[in-house]
C-alpha cells in the first residue's frame, strides 16, 4: 500500500513533463522606484549550451508578488532585517564585542554578499556567507554560533544582502575553489532519490513549466533569503536544497555540510550577473 501510494506521488510529480509551458514575464524589477535590477542576463561562459540566459525566479512570480518585493515596504522581509540591524549593534560574548564595534555600519558590507560563497586563504577553505559570520562570532567576539538556518542567522544574512541589492552576483570558481565548484557541479547533475530526479532535471530542463500549481524556475540563489508566502519567514538558501532534495524522496544533506556548500558554490555561479535580490519574495 506504501509503496503505492509513493508511485501515485512519483506520477504526479512527474507529471509537469507533458505539463503547460508559461514562460517567465517580460517585466523589470526597480527597487524602490530607484534601482534597476537584473533578473535576466546572459549566461555565464561555463554554463556553456546548457541555457543561453539566466532568469532570477522573481520572473517566475505572480503579479502580487512580485509587486510585495518592488517596495521595501511592502516586503514583509525587510522586518528581519530590521530586527538583524539591532543584533548588528548588541554586544555579545567574552569580548564585549558587537559587529558594529568592528564593521561600522552594515553598508560597509555593500558588495560582499555577492562575492561568497568565497575562498578562505588563512582558513584553506570556501566559505558561505555562514561560515564567516560564525567565523567572527566564535573567534572575533567569544560568542556562541549561531544555528545554520534559524533566524539570528537568516535574519543576518538578509541584511547583509540588503546592502548589495542592485549588485551582480560574482564568485569565483577558477583558482583554490575550483574543486569545491565541480564538487558542487556534479552533485547538481547526480539524479537522486526515487524519482530520480537531479536539480538539471527540473531547474535547467524543465523551467518554464508547471509543475503542480508551481512555476518551475531556474532555481537561482541571487534572491536569498527568501521571504516565502507559505511559511511567512526568511528561509536559507541550504533550508531550500534540502526541500528540493527531499521532494525527489531521497536522503538530503545537512544544511551546512560540505555537500551542500560545494552545492550552494556551484548554484551561485549560475547567476553569476544576475543582481542580489535579498530578501525577496517567493511563494
Ligand atoms: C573583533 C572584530 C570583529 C567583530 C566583532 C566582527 N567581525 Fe566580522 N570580520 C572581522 C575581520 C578582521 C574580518 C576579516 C577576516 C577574514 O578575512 O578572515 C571580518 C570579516 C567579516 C565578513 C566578511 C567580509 C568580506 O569582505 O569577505 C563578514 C560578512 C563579517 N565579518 C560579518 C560579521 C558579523 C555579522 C559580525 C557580528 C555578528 C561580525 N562580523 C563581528 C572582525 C570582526
Ligand atoms: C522535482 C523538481 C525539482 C528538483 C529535482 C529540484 N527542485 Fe528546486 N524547486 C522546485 C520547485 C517546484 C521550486 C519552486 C518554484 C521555483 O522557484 O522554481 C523550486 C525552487 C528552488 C529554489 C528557489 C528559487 C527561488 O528563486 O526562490 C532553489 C534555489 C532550488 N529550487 C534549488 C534546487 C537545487 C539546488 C536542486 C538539486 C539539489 C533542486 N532545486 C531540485 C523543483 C525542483
Amino acid at each position: 500500500m506504501k509503496r503505492l501510494a509513493q508511485l501515485a506521488c512519483a506520477v504526479s510529480v512527474m507529471a509537469f513533463g507533458g505539463a503547460a509551458m508559461a514562460d517567465p514575464v517580460d517585466d523589470t524589477l526597480i527597487l524602490n522606484e530607484d534601482i534597476t535590477m537584473v533578473t535576466r542576463t546572459a549566461a555565464p561562459a561555463h554554463l556553456e549550451d546548457a541555457v543561453d540566459e539566466v532568469l532570477s525566479g522573481w520572473l517566475f512570480r505572480g503579479t502580487e508578488t512580485r509587486a510585495m518585493q518592488a517596495d521595501d515596504f511592502d516586503n514583509p522581509g525587510m522586518i528581519f532585517v530590521e530586527q538583524a540591524e539591532d543584533v548588528w549593534n548588541t554586544a555579545e560574548g567574552s569580548e564585549g564585542k558587537s559587529c558594529a564595534s568592528c564593521h561600522n555600519e552594515p553598508d560597509t558590507m555593500a558588495g560582499v554578499r555577492a562575492v561568497y560563497p568565497k575562498w578562505n586563504e588563512a582558513a584553506g577553505e570556501v566559505r558561505t556567507l555562514e561560515m564567516q559570520i560564525n567565523d567572527c562570532r566564535e573567534n572575533r567576539m567569544g560568542a556562541e554560533k549561531w544555528k545554520y538556518t534559524k533566524s539570528n542567522m537568516v535574519n543576518m544574512t538578509a541584511l547583509l544582502a540588503s546592502v548589495s541589492r542592485g549588485m551582480p552576483i560574482n564568485v569565483a570558481i577558477d583558482g583554490p575553489a575550483q574543486s569545491t565548484w565541480e564538487q558542487g557541479k556534479e552533485l547538481y547533475y547526480t539524479r537522486t532519490g526515487q524519482l530520480e530526479l537531479s536539480c538539471a532535471n527540473c531547474h535547467e530542463d524543465s523551467y518554464g513549466k508547471m509543475i503542480r500549481a508551481d512555476h518551475l524556475s531556474q532555481g537561482q540563489i541571487n534572491g536569498f533569503p527568501v521571504y516565502r508566502l507559505k511559511n511567512t519567514k526568511l528561509n536559507a538558501v541550504h533550508a531550500r536544497f534540502k526541500g528540493c532534495v527531499r521532494d525527489t524522496r531521497a536522503e538530503t544533506y545537512k544544511p551546512g555540510s560540505p555537500e551542500f556548500i560545494a552545492l550552494e558554490l556551484y548554484v551561485a555561479s549560475r547567476g553569476n550577473g544576475l543582481s542580489v535580490e535579498g530578501p525577496s519574495i517567493r511563494n
